[in-house]
């Protein structure tokens, strides 16, 4: 993907580009009365990155779960509009997920919707938020319960971000593109996996993977943007994954819990005749190599199953979610949460101990 990403939205199209340094792209916005909101330990690692941006265009935020609040939007757009920031000015985040979901939730009731620059600066959101135009907020300790859909104007992709996250970072990032290569069946999946630890060791080796998530993900959220349809499928290793994030007071992070929500899903499809077992043994392979370490025997069965009937996703006794028969052919299913599910879940942490 040499040229730029374009992806259609019902707000209109944005491009995402990949550039040498953000910054230049920064300045310009700013030039143009743009409020940067960057993440503080980005603003601290990348200190060059926002050292022309004046004071009073600049909102530092620590990116942290508890402060994806509406007290904190509410902060944000009281700073910015105090600042007199104006309906044709934009708000530039600079950061992970956190200050995506902060910035972009502010700019889509900010005077009823201005427009907003992403420069994601983590692997997760580089490969997979950055586009698809989700806003999310959390309620109380529910995590994600408001929101909107309000697309970036533009994306702003800078690999050099990637040198400076932990290993486990990258681990996460990992995580999220495999379950959209499983999704499309991509030869991705494999050579991801193969290259492990090569990615780790040089960032940049990264760029096509990302290249890749995108371009999968694109495709349905541009036939699916309000998540009606398609695009559920992307929920694939999530429901599992949330509950246990949340059980583990996120020791363990998205995508690896979204790793092993994917190794669950596959077994529990399995279980249930649908998924063949030397595929399932194969998928396995494939993701124990991005497995989390954690001590399983350590987990609380019941508090994880009572996650996983908390999802906002979940409607009834049942727990919906997405399985698998096979790479390419992910579908929606309602599981019982009853005892033989319990025995299966347990079986499966087990199985990784
Ligand atoms: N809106 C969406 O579509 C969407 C999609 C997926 C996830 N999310 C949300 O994203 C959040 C997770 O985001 P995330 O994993 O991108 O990270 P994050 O925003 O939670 O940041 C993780 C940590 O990395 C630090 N960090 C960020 N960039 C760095 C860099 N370049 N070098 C060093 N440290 C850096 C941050 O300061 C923070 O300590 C969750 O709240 C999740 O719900 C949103």
């Amino acid at each position: 993907m040499s040229s730029p990403l374009m992806v259609r939205s019902s707000k209109g199209q944005y491009e995402v580009t990949f550039v040498e340094h953000a910054s230049e792209r920064i300045a310009g916005l700013v030039a143009e009365g743009a409020q940067v909101v960057c993440d503080a330990n980005v603003a601290r690692i990348h200190a060059d990155l926002i050292a022309g941006v004046p004071e009073d265009q600049l909102v530092l935020l620590e990116a942290l779960e508890p402060n994806k609040t509406m007290d904190k939007a509410q902060w944000l757009m009281q700073t910015v509009s105090g600042r007199q920031l104006r309906r044709n000015q934009q708000l530039v985040a600079i950061g992970g997920g956190i200050v995506q979901d902060v910035t972009a939730f502010s700019a889509s009731i900010l005077y009823r919707g201005i427009d907003w620059t992403f420069v994601p600066t983590t692997l997760l959101a580089q490969a997979d938020s950055c586009i698809g135009g989700k806003t999310s907020i959390n309620l109380g300790d529910r995590k994600n319960l408001i929101g909107s859909f309000h697309p970036p104007a533009e994306v702003v992709v800078d690999l050099g971000f990637l040198e400076s996250l932990s290993d486990d970072d990258i681990r996460s990032g990992i995580g999220e593109m495999m379950h959209y290569f499983l999704y499309a069946d991509s030869p991705l999946a494999q050579a991801l996996i193969d290259d492990h630890a090569a990615v780790l060791s040089d960032r940049k080796k990264l760029r096509p993977y990302i290249e890749e998530s995108l371009t999968i993900k694109r495709v349905v959220i541009e036939e699916d943007e309000f998540d009606r349809g398609e695009r559920n499928k992307f929920n694939y290793g999530h429901t599992f994954g949330h509950a246990l994030e949340a059980v583990t007071r996120f020791a363990v992070n998205h995508g690896q819990a979204v790793t092993v929500g994917m190794d669950l899903a596959n077994r529990l499809s399995t279980e249930h005749g649908m998924l063949d077992e030397t595929e399932a043994g194969r998928l396995h392979q494939l993701l124990a190599v991005n497995l989390p370490k954690y001590d399983w025997a350590s987990l609380d069965l019941d508090e994880y199953l009572s996650a996983l009937g908390s999802d906002k996703k979940n409607v009834s006794a049942n727990l919906t979610c997405i399985l698998s028969r096979g790479p390419g052919k992910l579908f929606k299913h309602s599981l019982p949460l009853d005892a033989s599910l319990r025995r299966s879940i347990s079986e499966y942490f087990a199985s990784i101990s």
